[in-house]
């Protein structure tokens, strides 16, 4: 970064690709969309015990947090709700909840998307639940609502996403544009530390807004090892270093530019979530689980299919997953190339993520952790 230039916020700048179109989130967040369905038993038996410990209030309020815009965001409403409803029809004299949903992202989500099909998604449910939709601007990383005023939180594939990226990373990780295998252990221990900070402020800002004995299922784009720059953390993004470094070195894109961009993203371990937890100490652990999902997932039904195994073709999908998620970082950054540089990257990138597809293992790993806040948490 050169000295003039402000560390931005990463709040100023993510949001995932708005709209519906060929490289939108909406049409692009497949494999987010099966880590939702992998998670889901995880999720009911939160929502089992959750009645189970004090019955559904009148007014059931659940909060999907990091919901970005496309089918995802309503999908996960859309389940808890069934669920709720199945759950209520197993017992007699149970009276379906009122449903308070909030959808949070930061201030630059597409929410009009998502708001336009709030009305078809209504017809769709059984006309028995009332279900009232809110859109909450704002980082997860402060308050977002009242105090006591939740029972249920989701957010899946979002807390990955750290407030920004560390100071110290920006001079001394030139040449990657994550934590990579060739990063020095400072750029490493520094993303460590900006995660601690950021899922600590999230425990303390939900400790307040739930309930006692709400309930959360928080689920990572994470990885196994304790190693934090093994490779099956930011491969995706070493991967994207690579276009980026051919890119600079034929003059495309700007040398020192690339050398001050990072992601603002930290894939933790099981064991570094527990560890936040505890520190903070709101919330008990009910469970904490790690799965895979096979980057292929990206092409859904096309995967292993003749189409996909056009040349880049498996690469493809999963360039324009990533596309969806990081050209508007990419964009702020870089500033004005136009698309067609854009296009370049990720035709790239496609190619290379082809390659490694059709010779190695590539797999995210999922962290799941599904958490209860305790009926006596540390004072806020
Ligand atoms: C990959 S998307 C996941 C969206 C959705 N949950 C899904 O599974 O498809 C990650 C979302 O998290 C949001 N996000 C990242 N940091 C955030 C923060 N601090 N506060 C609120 N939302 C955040 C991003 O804007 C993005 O829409």
């Amino acid at each position: 970064m050169d000295k003039e230039t402000p560390l931005t916020e990463v709040a100023e700048v993510l949001h995932m690709n708005s709209g519906t179109g060929g490289t939108s989130y909406a049409t692009n967040s497949l494999l987010q969309q099966t880590v939702i369905r992998m998670t889901r038993p995880i999720t009911e038996e939160a929502i089992r015990k959750l009645h189970t410990s004090m019955s559904f209030p009148a007014k059931l309020a659940v909060a999907d947090l990091g919901c970005s815009s496309g089918p995802n965001a309503l999908f996960v409403v859309s389940d808890l709700i069934k669920f709720v409803g199945r759950l209520c029809d197993e017992q007699a004299h149970c009276k379906y909840p009122e449903f308070h949903v909030f959808l949070n992202d930061l201030p630059g989500n597409d929410f009009n998307t998502i708001f336009r099909s709030v009305q078809s998604f209504q017809e769709r449910l059984n006309s028995e639940y009332s279900v009232f939709i809110n859109g909450v601007p704002g980082s997860f990383y402060g308050r977002l609502f009242p105090a006591d005023s939740l029972h249920f939180v989701h957010s899946s594939y979002s807390l990955h996403w750290l407030s920004r990226v560390p100071e110290q990373v920006v001079e001394a990780n030139k040449g990657n544009i994550h934590m990579a295998r060739s990063s020095p252990e400072g750029v490493l221990v520094a993303y460590y530390r900006q995660f601690q900070s950021d899922f600590g402020s999230f425990l303390k800002c939900r400790a307040v807004e739930l309930v006692a004995g709400g309930r959360m299922v928080l689920t990572y784009l994470g990885r196994r090892s304790e190693e934090r720059d093994s490779r099956e953390a930011g491969y995706i993004w070493e991967l994207l270093s690579i276009a980026l470094n051919q890119m600079a070195s034929q003059g495309i894109i700007d040398q020192e530019k690339l050398d001050s961009f990072n992601i603002p993203q930290y894939m933790p371990s099981p064991t570094e979530v527990e560890a936040e937890v505890k520190r903070q100490g709101s919330f008990a652990i009910d469970r904490l689980e790690v799965s895979d999902v096979s980057w292929a997932v990206c092409n859904g039904e096309l995967s292993g299919t003749d189409e996909c195994n056009m040349e880049n073709g498996a690469g493809y999908n999963v360039a324009n997953c990533i596309r969806a998620v990081a050209e508007p970082l990419l964009v702020s950054h870089f500033g004005a190339g136009g698309v067609e540089v854009i296009d370049e990257v990720f035709r790239r990138y496609a190619a290379i993520v082809s390659e490694r597809m059709a010779n190695e293992k590539t797999e995210f790993v999922n962290v799941i952790a599904s958490l209860s806040k305790k009926l006596a948490s540390p004072a806020h």
